[in-house]
Order: C-alpha cells, then sequence, then structure tokens
C-alpha cells in the first residue's frame, strides 16, 4: 500500500508538477475556498468554513478528487456570524464520502432526500448543531453500519421519523423546540448510551418510551413541560442507568407504577422486576413536587445506588413538597434519608437537612 503510494506520488509529481504539493488532496483552487489537509499520511480532512453559498459548495464537490473519502468534513461559523448556506441537494457531494461531519453556525435548513447516502458504509459521527435544519433523514439510519454518534441539537428539527439503528450510540436532539415523534421512536436503537431531548417542548412521555433502550446510561429531559409522569412512562430494562435528568419540567405528578425497572417481556404491559437493577440518580430539580409518597417511590428506595460514589439518588431541590407526615417514611428511616439530596426543599422554605427524624418520629405514626 505504502509503495504503490509513493508510486503514485511520483507519477503524478511527473505528469502535473502543481498538483504535486496537492496530493492526494484536490488541486487548491477548485476548491477554494475549502481547505484540504492531509495528516497521519494517511487521512483526509475538507474544512469549508470559508464557504460563501450554496452553489459555491457544488461546484466545490464538483472538482476532481483523487480519492473519495474525507474523514472529517467541517462547517463551522461562529454565533454572531453563521455561514451562509441554507439547502443541500440529495446529491450535493457527489461521489465524496465522510467518516465525520462536523456543521456547526451556519443557516442551514433543509436538505433533498439523504445527501449522505454515499457515506453509509463510513460515517460515524454527525454533528450538525446550532443551525436552522427543519429536517434531518432520521428514517436512513439503519443504513449507516458505523454510526454511533449523531448530535442535531439546537436546530429547528420539526419531525423525528422512528429510528432504526444498531451502532447508534449517542442521541442527541436536544434544543429543538417543536420536535415531533412518535410513541415507539426508540425501540429499535439497542447500544443507544446517552440520549438527551433537553427544551425540546415535550408535553407528554408515552409508556414504555425508553424501555427497549437495553444499554441507557444517561437520559436527559430537562427543560421541558412535562407535567406528569403516567404509568409506564419511566419504565427501563437498562440495568446500567446512572443518570435521569428531568429537571425544570412542570412535573407535579408522579402515578403508581410511573417507575419502574423491568426484564425483557413480549407483552409491553408487563414489567416483572429486572435481576441486578440499580437506582440511578433522579435529577427532578425546579418542579411542582408536592409530595413522595411511598407508593411512589419505597421499590426505588430499596435499589442499590447505580453510581459507586454516592448514595443519594433523589434529587428534589426547588420542589415545593409538604414535608409532614406524608413523608414520615423517608426522615424516619435512615437508609431512605439518606438517598434524598440533603438541600431537597419544603414548600415552607426548609431544606431536607433540617428535618429533624426524632420529631417526626414522635409525631407521625410510623411503624
Ligand atoms: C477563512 O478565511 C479567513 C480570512 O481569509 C482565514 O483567516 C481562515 O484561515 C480561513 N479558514 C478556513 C478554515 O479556511
Ligand atoms: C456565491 O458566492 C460566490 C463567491 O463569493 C459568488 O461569486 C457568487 O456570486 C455567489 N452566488 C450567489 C448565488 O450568491
Ligand atoms: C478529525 O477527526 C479526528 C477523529 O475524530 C479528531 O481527533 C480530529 O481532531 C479531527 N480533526 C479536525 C481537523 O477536525
Ligand atoms: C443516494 O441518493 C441519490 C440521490 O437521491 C440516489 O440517486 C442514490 O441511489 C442513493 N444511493 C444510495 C446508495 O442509496
Ligand atoms: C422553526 O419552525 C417553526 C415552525 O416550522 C417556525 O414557525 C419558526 O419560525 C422556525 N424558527 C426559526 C428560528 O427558524
Ligand atoms: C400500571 O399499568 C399496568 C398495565 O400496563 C397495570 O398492570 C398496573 O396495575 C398499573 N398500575 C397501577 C397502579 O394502576
Ligand atoms: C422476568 O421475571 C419473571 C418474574 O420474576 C420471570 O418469571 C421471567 O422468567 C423473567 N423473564 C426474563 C426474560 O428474564
Ligand atoms: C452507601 O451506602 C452503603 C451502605 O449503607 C455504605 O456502605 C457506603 O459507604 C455508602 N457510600 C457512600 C459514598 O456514602
Amino acid at each position: 500500500m505504502a509503495q504503490s503510494f509513493l508510486y503514485l506520488r511520483y507519477i503524478l509529481f511527473a505528469v502535473a508538477v502543481r498538483a504535486q504539493t496537492e496530493w492526494p488532496c484536490p488541486a487548491t483552487d477548485d476548491i477554494d475556498p475549502c481547505i484540504c489537509t492531509f495528516s497521519d499520511d494517511t487521512y483526509l480532512d475538507l474544512d469549508c468554513s470559508n464557504i460563501s453559498n450554496d452553489t459555491q459548495l457544488l461546484t466545490v464537490f464538483q472538482a476532481e478528487f483523487p480519492f473519495s473519502k474525507i474523514r472529517n468534513f467541517t462547517i463551522i461559523g461562529s454565533a454572531s456570524t453563521p455561514v451562509n448556506i441554507k439547502h443541500f441537494n440529495a446529491d450535493v457531494f457527489g461521489n465524496i464520502y465522510f467518516e465525520n461531519i462536523y456543521i456547526q453556525y451556519t443557516t442551514l435548513s433543509t436538505m433533498d432526500g439523504d445527501p449522505f447516502n454515499r457515506s453509509q458504509s463510513t460515517l460515524q459521527k454527525v454533528h450538525i448543531t446550532d443551525n436552522l435544519l427543519t429536517t434531518y433523514p432520521f428514517d436512513t439510519l439503519q443504513s449507516y453500519t458505523l454510526l454511533t454518534d449523531l448530535r442535531l441539537n439546537d436546530n429547528n428539527l420539526t419531525h423525528m421519523a422512528d429510528i432504526i439503528s444498531p451502532t447508534l450510540r449517542h442521541l442527541d436532539v436536544s434544543q429543538n423546540p417543536v420536535l415531533r415523534y412518535g410513541n415507539e421512536v426508540f425501540y429499535d436503537i439497542p447500544d443507544l448510551r446517552t440520549l438527551r431531548m433537553r427544551f425540546d417542548g415535550l408535553t407528554n412521555i408515552a409508556k414504555n418510551s425508553f424501555r427497549y433502550l437495553t444499554k441507557l446510561t444517561t437520559l436527559d429531559l430537562t427543560g421541558n413541560s412535562v407535567h406528569i409522569l403516567w404509568n409506564g412512562s419511566f419504565w427501563f430494562e437498562s440495568s446500567l442507568l446512572r443518570y435521569v435528568y428531568i429537571n425544570t419540567n412542570i412535573l407535579d405528578t408522579i402515578e403508581v407504577d410511573a417507575i419502574k425497572f423491568c426484564n425483557a417481556s413480549t407483552d409491553p404491559n408487563t414489567c416483572d422486576p429486572l435481576e441486578g437493577a440499580k437506582s440511578p440518580i433522579f435529577h427532578m430539580r425546579n418542579n411542582l413536587l408536592t409530595d413522595l409518597p411511598s407508593n411512589v417511590w419505597e421499590d426505588i428506595f430499596n435499589l442499590p445506588s447505580a453510581v459507586s460514589s454516592t448514595n443519594t439518588s433523589f434529587d428534589f431541590i426547588g420542589n415545593p413538597i409538604t414535608c409532614g407526615c406524608n413523608i414520615a417514611w423517608i426522615v424516619t428511616n435512615d437508609n431512605y434519608f439518606e438517598r434524598v439530596e440533603p438541600a431537597s426543599t419544603c414548600e415552607n422554605g426548609d431544606t431536607f437537612e433540617e428535618l429533624d427524624p426524632n420529631f417526626f418520629e414522635a409525631n407521625c405514626n410510623v411503624w
């Protein structure tokens, strides 16, 4: 390989002196203002951050590329000066295929079909963030056999089709304020580890939404408008779950059986206990919870913590919890009480660390 490479370089030198300095990149003038670099004797990277408009981008990819594979394809502007591209045609990239795509701070808003389809067997990371993107071809993800990391946060996506991907590990669709999707959108992403859907305007979490993400470690639903966790909303088959963020919503109700760890069952209405289940840290700050009923929480308080550095698994800071005999079941049980973040708040302004277990024992009926 190295030898034939040198041989090719020699031929090229003999044939075209101008191209010699650019090999194996395309001729500089042909791809201007994009910059192609050749690193580690192996990879071509292409940076088109200085592109002026869609027409110019089309022209760049019509250049003669000695090699069709690009490791990193980059178009990154700045928050104050986004790059002026708006639309990708289905064939904008011609024969060129990518390993990683980084498009950030542009005015990109639409694409036809799947412009990346030549990259189906090479694409690993797609970070198209901080643009105005309204559509993404979620329906073709199944064909991308190496894709592990898809970040589409801070766009204007309106619809996410059901995702099928055996390889995807990280998905971030945060800050797409009008994003909508079906109840089964996450049923077929068995390797997904982190799922971030912050500030997406979510109002409802359907039963079993996250259940089949059996490797899930982090779920982030911060900044939405969820007011109730229905029976089944938080049923998980993952024994690896470590962090659940549902901060800054309007949660006022958590139904009995809303949060459970289930073993693999063919019946979606059944949740038999998952062997080896551990409790993630539930970050539920800045919601409207007024009570922590034992029939909702006690089974989860009895699970060991999934995060070994702490036993504090439940963070209710910024909730107006009524700190009366309703929570005596927690306060008077050392094992439970230490599981609650001490700065969790009561409706009267007290924090949990100010609560005196002896007082609860003397004044509430606890057994
Ligand atoms: C973009 O253009 C500016 C100004 O000419 C230059 O300093 C910068 O290096 C260029 N960046 C890239 C990635 O081509
Ligand atoms: C696109 O940008 C190029 C280079 O700056 C410019 O010559 C051309 O007129 C622009 N085309 C459009 C349609 O704006
Ligand atoms: C290209 O990608 C590699 C691997 O993802 C990364 O480490 C590197 O920093 C990237 N290079 C550029 C110029 O973006
Ligand atoms: C990729 O998309 C182009 C344009 O839509 C289409 O002609 C081509 O068949 C597609 N290729 C694959 C591998 O799907
Ligand atoms: C996002 O999309 C919505 C509905 O499609 C539209 O009303 C809104 O103006 C868009 N926002 C931006 C910043 O483009
Ligand atoms: C929750 O729903 C399941 C069926 O999916 C049902 O068996 C169970 O009784 C329900 N729990 C409560 C408290 O209603
Ligand atoms: C799930 O748990 C139930 C009750 O403990 C048990 O009967 C069943 O075999 C388990 N199923 C699986 C797939 O582990
Ligand atoms: C967590 O609780 C266990 C059992 O009570 C205890 O052995 C361990 O030291 C605690 N860990 C921390 C970090 O507090």
